[in-house]
């Protein structure tokens, strides 16, 4: 058993089952973006867990590129207002851009980044998420492709933290109330 294991007050979504909707999502991103050479933009940090893996579940050409970004605001609220903290290598002019997120909770930060990279014209742009939290969302968002629909709570692992903590898990899991409160 991982060590980390402790703080788990229960899995929700098992490395396995993890392992293979990842696989899936790279078989529909492979199909999709045929011939296409997409960059996907990786928001970090929590998306580089699933990031790593779905550019190897991808059988087509492609880049990967990364963005930093950070919420002003206290630390449990998105507020929406982002400051970019590491912004894209290159130009995405005409490039078909997905972008990479491991959740996507009220919807804040990614329609940010959308509007962001929308004015630099790139051919077509996508979002690609592992988790969605839809009863927490605050804003309208269509999202193209997601891994998991998840009920509120404080999830952790493959990439997602707790002060930092927790993003190596190799499953999704909720955290005890006791480590947080
Ligand atoms: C998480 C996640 C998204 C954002 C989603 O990042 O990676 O970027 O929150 O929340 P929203 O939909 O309410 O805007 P976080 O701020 O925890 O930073 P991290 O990825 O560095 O852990």
């Amino acid at each position: 058993m991982h060590p980390m294991t402790h703080d788990v007050a229960r899995v929700l979504i098992s490395e396995g089952d993890v392992q293979r909707r990842v696989a899936e999502l790279g078989a529909q991103l492979s199909a999709d973006y045929q011939d296409s050479n997409p960059l996907l933009v990786c928001v970090l940090k929590g998306g580089y867990v699933f990031l790593a893996d779905l550019t190897r579940a991808l059988t087509i050409r492609h880049g990967v590129d990364f963005m930093a970004v950070s919420s002003y605001g206290n630390a449990t609220e998105s507020s929406g207002v982002v400051r970019i903290l590491k912004d894209l290598d290159r130009d995405i002019t005409g490039r078909h851009v997905l972008i990479v997120e491991d959740i996507i909770d009220t919807g804040r930060t990614i329609t940010y980044l959308m509007d962001n990279l929308r004015v630099r014209q790139p051919a077509s742009l996508r979002i690609c998420t592992l988790l969605s939290k839809p009863s927490r969302r605050e804003v309208d968002l269509d999202i193209d492709y997601i891994g998991f629909e998840i009920p509120n709570g404080f999830v952790i692992g493959y990439g997602l933290d707790y002060a930092e903590n927790y993003r190596n898990l190799p499953f999704i899991g909720v955290l005890k109330p006791e480590v947080y409160s």
